[in-house]
């Protein structure tokens, strides 16, 4: 009997499996959502074990020419956007439906799930307030020294090297920008631009005796010891690897574009050089070559490729398309910037793209490294610095 029982009770699980599965493979189907055919277990993850996420998405839109496609994460429906119109309606003009990311590390985990990348209102708007004002221009401009300094000591590590044939400029940026964001968001003074040593754990645990926000209260939300942690988290994560490869990556265009590089060189001999040895930051944000080749390099290595939302309620994406409340969305940035009816020629580097007479040729939206709308990079200025 016993024996019966259990018999009956697995055949039940694999019926209900079966039928949930045969209901989740036909979810984009029955919308009339083109759509990738899902794994029956990782859905349309199976590329994890194979691809890079970005290479992923730029296939996605070369291969469905089509403004979105449905894709399941494990057996939870998502939607891709490679459509610019659709795109500018779910990160600006429907802002309020879709405020929150689906990326989050859950409520166990309170550093990766309270930081201002990971975490949903209410707190996202509140810790986005308050932290907005950290990279205004006056406070970005206070930052000359400490820009000039580690700059200084960025050379003299690349001097010191003893084979200066193999430099791993990788490592050499994220000492570079963990310095920089340690010393510019928290106060924490760290030596890896030059020693290459410990950079994160001093700033993480650093931050943990920092309590200019400690114990505040506002609009009952209380703000704990972990929710500021989270925020030290979010910004040395979020920062000092963004904008480490892509200074690895802008140098190593240049080597292959010696002309760029002259170019790029005389720019800064005449423009921002003031002949006293230091880099005057206000006329480096002015260096509109300079700037060009940034924009350009984060065109090609976006070092996130993908902008993450969630639909807050059921919301209708054109005539054809109604999404369900908590569908996640995904905007295919990357797929866009290698698309060469928007960007021509797009695994070449051509600065000249972003030139302030070339401007009118960039469609809006078409054009997201740092993202966009009231979600985009908080980072943004004080990264391209
Ligand atoms: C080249 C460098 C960087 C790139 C390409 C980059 C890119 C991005 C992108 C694409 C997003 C998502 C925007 C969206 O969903 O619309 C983002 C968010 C964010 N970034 Fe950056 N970032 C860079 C540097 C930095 C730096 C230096 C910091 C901090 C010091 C930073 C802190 C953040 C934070 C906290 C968020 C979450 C914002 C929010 O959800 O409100 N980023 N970044």
């Amino acid at each position: 009997m016993f024996w019966i029982l259990i018999n009956c009770f697995g055949i039940s699980v694999c019926i209900w499996v079966y039928y949930k599965w045969t209901r989740v493979k036909r979810y984009w189907a029955e919308k009339g959502v083109p759509h990738l055919t899902p794994h029956p277990i990782l859905g349309s993850l199976s590329f994890l074990q194979r691809e890079n996420p970005g290479v992923w998405m730029r296939k996605i839109y070369e291969n469905h020419k089509h403004p979105y496609l449905g894709v399941w994460w494990f057996w939870r429906p998502a939607l891709i956007v490679n459509s610019p119109d659709i795109a500018r309606n779910v990160l600006v003009k429907d802002f309020p439906v879709f405020r929150d990311r689906f990326l989050s590390s859950g409520k166990t985990d309170p550093i990766g799930g309270l930081n201002l990348f990971t975490t949903n209102d209410p707190l996202w708007s509140w810790i986005r307030r308050r932290l907005a004002p950290i990279f205004t221009a006056s406070k970005l401009r206070a930052l000359q020294n400490l820009f000039d300094t580690k700059s200084k000591e960025l050379i003299q590590r690349i001097n010191n090297e003893k084979d200066k044939t193999k430099i791993n400029l990788k490592i050499v940026f994220t000492d570079f920008t963990t310095d920089i964001i340690g010393i510019a968001s928290f106060g924490i003074a760290s030596d890896s631009t030059l020693t290459g040593e410990g950079p994160m754990r001093t700033v993480t645990h650093g931050f943990m005796n920092f309590d200019l926000y400690r114990g505040l209260c506002w609009s009952n939300i209380e703000v704990s010891e972990d929710v500021i942690v989270a925020q030290a988290a979010a910004f040395v994560l979020g920062g000092f690897d963004t904008s480490g490869s892509s200074l690895t990556m802008a140098i190593y265009e240049l080597a292959f574009h010696p002309q760029i590089q002259d170019k790029l060189y005389k720019e800064i001999k005449q423009e921002v050089d003031d002949g006293t040895g230091i880099l005057n930051v206000t006329k480096l944000a002015e260096a509109t070559y300079l700037n060009c080749v940034i924009k350009e390099t984060l065109r090609k290595f976006s070092p996130m490729g993908w902008l993450d939302r969630v639909a807050l309620n059921d919301y209708r994406v054109d005539e054809n398309l109604i999404i369900s409340a908590g569908t996640p969305v995904y905007i295919n940035a990357i797929g866009m910037q290698y698309d060469p009816e928007l960007f021509p020629e797009p695994e070449r580097f051509i600065p000249e793209r972003f030139l302030p007479e070339n401007k009118m040729d960039i469609k809006s939206f078409t054009y997201m490294p740092f993202g966009d709308g009231p979600r985009n990079c908080i980072g943004q200025r004080f990264a391209v610095l």
